[in-house]
């Protein structure tokens, strides 16, 4: 490509990148997915990089982050970032009202209505139309200056063009993280058993104070702009101050209205109350603002607030309902939550069942009883929260909720630490969600690499009692035709109060019918998702009248159904029935209901129930009890297993140390201990002297070694390990190990290498005695840049100082050619 074709393509590809930007972020409409964006967005920094001279800093790759920021400076604002006074009702806004009337001295104004975002304001300063800063409210006399993580928010303009343009303004909004993408986050840390975020708001807060920006380009925040400040601007109004605004592409959201008295905003205030919910970002309530600027200098302000404008909250909505059951869940650190199930109800927009209690402490608090009805409320949380007991319509006998004393999960008797809030279940080695985390970093990429082994797989074998510790996975080969069937239950499953079993009322009602398909069966779930159980049942039975489908048996069965869960009168969980009812539709000639319910809190799956009810079944009601199990095993999964788990044998030393999840032995570590003492016998034998001795070893490391080592559980792992065939000693002739040419040496690659795929680089670089750094910093020793190396990270390397040696370079330093 020459340089013309270059331009020409470059100024394609911004034109389409920005066109992009604004479907995604101005329209909630994007018309290409992400992987097609980044495509997108890759070939422009390519072009770029090859010509440098085409770079244009208002690039739309100029988004992409790469710098790190140790501290934000402190910047003061020109203008104090000022709060706004609050109303609750229509009289305090009358109030209001009257005092705007009585500075003015007539009734000739205009108010600006808009709605109040919930996120983190910010201040952005343009000097001759280019983007130079941007800061936090901090205290609204100073605040932190954030602007190289602003700059990846993609539709903040870098450049204002056109005539007119003042030399200096700044404008001001509220940065927020979109609802969907806080909610995506948040399923991706859950699956990676990281801590969940709380609201949105505290999501878009800590993210505008990370420290690499790169990271914060990943997380699509958006930004409402509403004020405009400077001082030659030439707008009378804040109308016409939002126009420009509009022309110079800053986001302003699409909810205002200028009107034309109280009564108008009393208007625009009943018609957003609902709709709001329909917006991206959370909302808590109204602005209203005089909109003529002269008219704001007449009335002022007081100490703390502008005396031309005002929020109005909305209350947050309420609404009650019956708490039909208690959920306690067991987190990956064996930390209890309590979740209280309720009968649906609408509020906000949404259907609520469930909701939080956090701890023993909040069920006290509420004083809860059991089958109270309560009063639920939707705050900046996504969870809503239970805000009272509705105490008149509490039963004269009902008991008080009484906590667990045992783990649903496991049955170990729950601890309490005196200074904490939550309940622990204190057994880390069996516990099936606590095993899970460990087992998962076990069998991760870079440690045992068994990737056959996905969180649902090693969930159902921890479940199942298969395997509780890393060595028990070396026993599954023996075990292969155990496997067979074996259930993988995500989502299908819940236990109540000490664990009696539940199943998704769509499995049940599939399991029960004939005829009437899975996907019939959810999609009028769906539909009924504001109703009781009971109604939701009898409405399903209509529904097969309707539908015509096998109706004499189809309806009967859900009779029995509807008949069995009033007779037993377990707790409820709305969308699930108790396994124990469902199986006695099926079982219960054979066999005492007690049984079942018995074998139901003991097991976590149906499957694990019918082996433990040891039963002699028909074929017909065997087929028909498969239909309310999960996924199975299959052959190819399993052979697929045992081939990973064959092949993780030969993993090195290093990789079986960090599989191992000693506490504070990170990849690099593991590998420095491995090489250092080359067996697992050295390094358990080692002194703190001896360990204290190695470069990069502290105390805490020692202390975890220690204690690790300490444990006979431990040990035994590690012995049954060695016994299968892993590697706990340094291959002499390891091809890992290939020299110390690189000893002490912190090193990152960056860009495309023509010798090594991205792992293979970092393999290369500790095979020499190196340590692999993942981000760019003033601690690195070199950087081996690569093809396409990206430019601000470039750019970065400059500024701090790092050198960068070329590919070929660095073979030279390892002595590969
Ligand atoms: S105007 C002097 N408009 O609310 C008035 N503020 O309590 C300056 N906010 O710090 C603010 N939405 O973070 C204004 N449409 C809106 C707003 C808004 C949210 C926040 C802002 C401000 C706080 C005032």
């Amino acid at each position: 490509m020459n340089p013309q074709e270059a331009e020409k393509r470059i100024a394609q590809l911004s034109q389409e990148i920005n066109h992009h930007n604004t479907l995604y972020y101005q329209q909630s409409n994007p018309e290409i997915s992400d992987f097609e964006f980044d495509k997108l967005l890759e070939e422009l920094i390519q072009l770029e990089t090859s010509f440098p001279d085409l770079l244009d800093p208002d690039s739309p790759s100029q988004r992409v982050g790469g710098t790190i920021t140790k501290d934000f400076q402190t910047v003061v604002h020109s203008t104090r970032m000022l709060s706004l006074g609050n109303t609750y009702s229509k009289e305090e806004l009358l109030a209001f009202d009257e005092r705007v009337v009585k500075g003015l001295g007539h009734t000739d104004y205009e108010y600006f209505c808009e709605m109040k975002f919930d996120g983190v304001a910010i201040s952005l300063i343009y000097e001759n139309g280019r983007f130079v800063r941007a800061v936090t409210r901090g205290d609204g006399y100073r605040g932190d200056d954030v602007t190289a993580n602003v700059r990846t928010i993609r539709n903040i303009p870098l450049h204002i063009k056109g005539e007119g343009v003042p030399a200096r303004f700044e404008v001001r909004g509220e940065i927020f993280l979109p609802l969907k993408e806080f909610l995506k986050i948040n399923a991706e840390r859950e699956e990676a058993g990281d801590a969940l975020l709380a609201n949105p708001r505290n999501a878009a807060s800590g993210t505008l104070k990370m420290q690499d920006s790169s990271i914060v380009a990943k997380r699509r925040l958006n930004c409402y702009f509403y004020q405009l400040l400077g001082d030659e601007i030439g707008v009378e109004t804040h109308s016409d101050a939002i126009s420009l605004l509009e022309k110079w592409e800053f986001n302003v959201s699409q909810t205002y209205r200028k009107v034309g008295n109280i009564q108008e905003v009393i208007q625009y205030i009943e018609d957003w109350k609902e709709n709001r919910f329909t917006l991206p970002v959370d909302t808590d309530g109204v602005v209203l603002k005089v909109n003529n600027y002269d008219q704001r200098e007449e009335l002022g302000f007081t100490a703390k607030n502008p005396r031309w404008a005002i929020a109005y909250k909305y209350k947050a909505e309420s609404a009650e309902s019956e708490l039909l059951s208690i959920t306690y869940q067991v987190g990956r650190t064996g930390a209890i939550t309590p979740v209280a199930n309720l009968s649906p109800v609408s509020l906000a927009g949404t259907t609520v069942k469930r909701a939080s209690l956090h701890n023993a402490n909040e069920i006290e608090r509420l004083d809860l009883h059991e089958g109270d009805f309560v009063f639920v409320e939707k705050g900046g949380e996504i969870i809503p929260k239970i805000t009272a007991v509705n105490p008149d319509k509490r039963q004269a006998n009902a008991k008080p909720i009484s906590y667990i004393t045992h783990c649903p999960e496991c049955g170990t008797e729950l601890e309490r630490k005196e200074s904490e809030a939550k309940h622990y279940c204190p057994n880390a080695e069996s516990c099936p969600p606590q095993v899970l985390g460990r087992i998962e970093h076990f069998v991760h990429k870079r440690a045992m690499d068994i990737d056959s082994m996905g969180t649902e797989r090693i969930r159902a074998l921890i479940d199942q009692s298969f395997i509780s510790n890393p060595a028990d996975i070396y026993e599954l080969e023996s075990k292969k035709d155990e496997l067979l069937g074996l259930e993988m239950s995500q989502g299908q499953y819940e236990t109540e109060g000490d664990g009696l079993l539940y199943i998704t009322l769509e499995k049940a009602l599939f399991a029960l019918t004939e005829q009437i398909s899975f996907r019939q069966i959810h999609d009028f779930l769906l539909e009924q998702a504001e109703l009781p159980l009971l109604e939701t049942l009898r409405a399903f039975q209509e529904q097969i009248r309707i539908w015509k489908k096998k109706t004499a048996s189809n309806v009967g069965m859900v009779e029995y159904l509807i008949n069995h869960l009033k007779d037993h009168n377990l707790p409820k969980l709305e969308d699930y029935v108790p396994v124990a009812v469902v199986l006695e539709i099926f079982l219960g000639r054979r066999i005492a209901f007690e049984t079942i319910l018995q074998a139901s809190k003991l097991e976590g799956t149906v499957h694990g129930i019918l082996l433990k009810l040891n039963l002699d079944l028909s074929q017909e009601v065997t087929d028909r009890i498969k239909k309310l199990k999960a996924n199975t095993f299959q052959d190819g999964v399993i052979s697929n297993m045992m081939e990973g788990i064959a092949a993780s044998k030969n993993q090195p030393f290093e990789k079986v140390l960090f599989a191992l999840g000693i506490r504070n032995i990170g990849e690099n570590t593991a590998q420095l201990l491995a090489r250092h003492f080359g067996t697992i016998e050295k390094l358990e034998s080692a002194t703190s002297e001896q360990l204290l001795a190695i470069n990069g070893v502290g105390e805490t490391l020692v202390l975890s070694i220690k204690d690790f080592f300490a444990q006979e559980e431990n040990r035994e792992v590690i012995r049954r390990l060695k016994g299968y065939g892993l590697q706990f000693e340094i291959e002499q002739n390891d091809t890992r190990q290939l020299g110390n040419s690189l000893e002490g040496k912190r090193i990152l690659a960056s860009g495309k290498l023509v010798h090594f795929k991205r792992d293979e680089i970092k393999d290369a670089v500790i095979a020499h005695g190196g340590q692999y750094i993942s981000s760019v910093s003033k601690n690195l020793d070199f950087i081996i840049e690569g093809e396409d190396m990206g430019p601000s990270k470039k750019e970065k390397a400059q500024k701090l100082g790092v050198p960068m040696i070329s590919e070929e370079e660095f073979l030279k330093i390892i002595g590969t050619v």
